[in-house]
């Protein structure tokens, strides 16, 4: 394969790609959108082209002027370090030499404002209370202190700028407060998802070597606990799940928030009560002035490998990302109440719901729980009572109530939104619809915002009210991010032809790289097409520039919005002793975006029967959390594996999908496999 570092064009490719002036031009033949162009911040078209052409054709300038908006304790001397190595862009530094802190960005500097006496923070707990639902609001001022104070205890319990605390937690104010006490130390926080198993909280704490986390009592969701600290003391503990494991060395303490007061076990010299520390603490914790490449956090997300990875993003690129894709994706105001439902322990949730609208001084609702609980009109009965006026959600989700049914949103007022959007995974345009029409009635645009944990921040949007939004579509890049969909070979694609999406130029919230591994950061990433970001997405670009996700063409599966690695559950499920081989692939589902296939053979004595069957589910949720766990498992007695030895995904995914397998099976070693597995599938 012919491998460029950058993306040629191929000779029947001209026109549509040819400059930016042709994309820009091919652009205006769509009408800008009327609804919001009176009052946007980007108010038409024309706008839109102009700051995106000065985005690229001068990144420094643009990027500069742009960062003035935040707070710097020291300026920056260079906005863009180009890496040592030429013709690549790994490895690319943004405002080197600037000192700056987050948590600042997010909370301090907008107490010299009128904004210190506004809510940052709506919460809204799952469970009802004497008053209704539990709720709590955190001004600006007030989550400064909770967030000083937090900083100090995370202090006098030994951490240090540089230290990584893990925090793995349910929806709670208390989460908000953690990951900003971090930012304003300098501790790089590792949020685990709080329905990950302990083995995956093992894996994530060992990987960064944590010295402390920050974890609940419990959690609630759809009305039940879940046991955080039971999970935090097991992938703690030197037994699990019956083998002896080393635990996690790394960790000195654990601070513990008492959330369901359930009653746990703690352990002395080791757990704090997060009510007891905070008592004491100070209230006084001025922000530490760090680097602008100080790593702010690491988030590990599936790859295509049985191994999660660090993400790890820094201070200055990251923020500026997150604050200014919110600012104009958003469109928002110092007088809206957005929401994003994402939990925290997602990148959405890191960008979306804390460093973005933080640093805009926005008024962020955060909710606890469960959608639909207790009722499935939840989320819109909170829409109505908060009066949310920006709604971010996932096309999951989104799918989930329209099967629900028309009369749970129909039954409360939701005249309140202005703005909607959708995150995570390719929206089919009868979801779209449904939520254009039964949710924003007809009136609201609907940003269709394409990113990945890499990313940092949104990189493929419409601007609400410049650009025209089309169902199905993430439209056209935000400024500073030139994205081109190229062939196998590194030559453009044609209009409309399916291919791979890349990244041609740096962007300030890019990753830095995986955490103590540079080499998979580079295979990952910028060995594909030399030079250049692959973004593992397929992806094609019509005739006006819009580009359209395909989803992803690795071995990473999108189960509701989430990213799984195929190889991940395969070896959580060889980790079994009934299990001799396995290959997990995805196949369409309604409501999931994918379901998780999982084609299993048994080592000798196993019986293929339903019990086996559910145990082995259950084995994956707890090795990796109930995300992970198979739609369906289907056994049988091999897999259809190449000449080679590699197994034939493709053909399992057709069977998965169809049914059936119509495609190249010419390099298959074992025909009959194929025979038997449609056997199988009779059954
Ligand atoms: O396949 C794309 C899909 O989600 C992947 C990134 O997943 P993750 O890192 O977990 O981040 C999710 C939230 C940003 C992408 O590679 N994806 C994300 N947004 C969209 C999408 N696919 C289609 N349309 C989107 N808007």
């Amino acid at each position: 394969m012919g491998k460029t570092s950058l993306p040629k064009k191929s000779s029947s490719s001209a026109s549509a790609h040819d400059s930016i002036e042709s994309i820009l031009a091919e652009n205006r033949r769509f009408a800008p959108s009327k609804q919001f162009s009176s009052r946007a911040r980007i108010g038409s078209m024309a706008d839109y082209e102009k700051l995106y052409r000065a985005s690229i054709k001068d990144p420094e300038k643009f990027f500069a002027k742009q960062a003035e908006e935040l707070t710097w304790f020291k300026p920056w001397r260079k906005v863009i370090q180009p890496p040592a190595k030429k013709g690549s862009f790994e490895g690319t530094q943004w405002f080197v030499g600037g000192k700056i802190n987050a948590s600042y960005n997010c909370i301090d500097r907008h107490l010299e404002t009128a904004r210190k006496n506004k809510a940052a923070l709506i919460w809204e707990g799952e469970p009802a209370g004497a008053f209704g639902f539990e709720q709590r609001t955190l001004t600006y001022q007030q989550l400064h202190r909770e967030v000083s104070k937090c900083a100090n205890v995370l202090r006098s319990l030994g951490i240090k700028t540089g230290d990584r605390v893990a925090i793995y937690m349910g929806m709670t104010p208390e989460l908000a407060i953690a990951v900003l006490a971090c930012a304003r130390i300098g501790a790089p926080h590792t949020v685990i998802f709080g329905g990950f198993s302990s083995e995956a909280i093992r894996d994530r704490v060992n990987d960064c070597d944590a010295r402390l986390i920050v974890t609940a009592d419990g959690g609630w969701r759809r009305g039940n606990i879940v046991e955080l600290k039971k999970n935090v003391d097991q992938a703690l503990s030197t037994e699990s799940s019956g083998t002896p494991v080393s635990g996690c060395p790394s960790v000195e303490k654990v601070l513990v928030v008492k959330r369901t007061a359930h009653g746990v076990d703690m352990v002395p010299g080791r757990d704090v009560w997060w009510h007891d520390a905070m008592a004491d603490a100070s209230a006084d914790c001025p922000a530490v002035p760090l680097d602008s490449e100080h790593p702010l956090y690491i988030l590990y997300t599936s790859g295509t490998t049985g191994k999660p990875k660090g993400i790890v993003h820094t201070t200055a690129g990251y923020l500026l990302g997150t604050y200014l894709t919110t600012k104009y994706i958003f469109d928002i105001r110092d007088e809206d109440i957005y929401w994003c439902s994402a939990d925290i322990g997602w990148v959405t949730g890191h960008s979306y719901i804390l460093y973005g609208p933080l640093s805009c001084g926005a008024t962020v609702l955060m909710y606890e729980g469960a959608p639909m609980f207790p009722a499935p009109d939840r989320f819109w009965d909170i829409i109505e009572r908060h009066r949310v006026s920006i709604f971010y959600t996932a096309p999951t989700a989104i799918r989930s109530f329209v099967r629900a049914g028309n009369e749970h949103p129909e039954k409360h007022d939701l005249s309140s939104l202005r703005l909607l959007g959708t995150v995570g995974e390719p929206i089919n345009p009868e979801a779209w619809m449904w939520y254009h029409t039964l949710i924003g009635k007809g009136k609201c645009p609907i940003v269709d915002t394409w990113w990945q944990t890499e990313t940092g921040a949104i990189m493929i949007s419409p601007l609400p009210g410049a650009v025209p939004t089309r169902p199905g579509s993430a439209t056209l890049p935000f400024f500073g991010v030139a994205p081109q969909v190229v062939r196998k070979d590194g030559f453009l694609c044609n209009p409309n032809e399916g291919g791979y999406l890349v990244i041609t130029k740096p962007w300030p919230s890019m990753l830095r790289g995986i955490y103590k591994d540079p080499e998979r950061f580079h295979k990952q990433y910028f060995s594909e097409y030399p030079g250049i970001y692959f973004t593992g997405d397929g992806a094609r670009r019509d005739k006006n520039g819009y580009f359209w996700i395909m989803g992803r063409v690795d071995d990473v599966i999108n189960v509701s919005g989430h990213r799984l690695g195929t190889m991940e559950v395969e070896s959580a499920l060889v980790g079994n002793p009934a299990v001799a081989e396995a290959a997990v692939v995805g196949r369409p589902d309604e409501i999931k975006g994918s379901a998780l296939v999982a084609f299993v053979t048994l080592k000798q004595g196993w019986p293929p029967d339903e019990a086996l069957r559910e145990k082995l589910r259950e084995h994956v949720a707890l090795a990796i959390g109930s995300i992970a766990r198979p739609d369906d498992i289907r056994f049988t007695d091999s897999l259809p594996k190449t000449r080679s030895g590699k197994i034939m995904r493709r053909l399992l995914r057709e069977l998965a999908s169809t049914g059936a397998v119509k495609g190249d099976t010419t390099t298959l070693e074992d025909f009959s496999v194929l025979e038997k597995l449609r056997t199988a599938e009779e059954e």
